[in-house]
């Protein structure tokens, strides 16, 4: 059995550890991976994933 885990980090992305497979609405395989970061604030230009944008417009998880 393989674990997945998704933690969201301080101001910034989720971090997704472990088997998965992001799959876009249409069903879509977008990428197999181990690790990745989804972006959470809406800004990031390669969405699903954080591109660091989080950090230019200092998107804040308490607003
Ligand atoms: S969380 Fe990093 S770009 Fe959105």
């Amino acid at each position: 059995m393989t674990h997945l885990r998704i933690t969201p980090t301080t101001d910034g992305p989720l971090e997704v550890d472990g088997e998965a497979t992001i799959v876009a609405p249409d069903g879509t395989v977008i990428k197999e991976t181990t690790k990745t970061y989804l972006c959470r604030c809406g800004e990031s230009k390669s969405k699903p994933f954080c591109d660091g944008s989080h950090k230019r417009v200092n998107w804040s998880e308490k607003n």
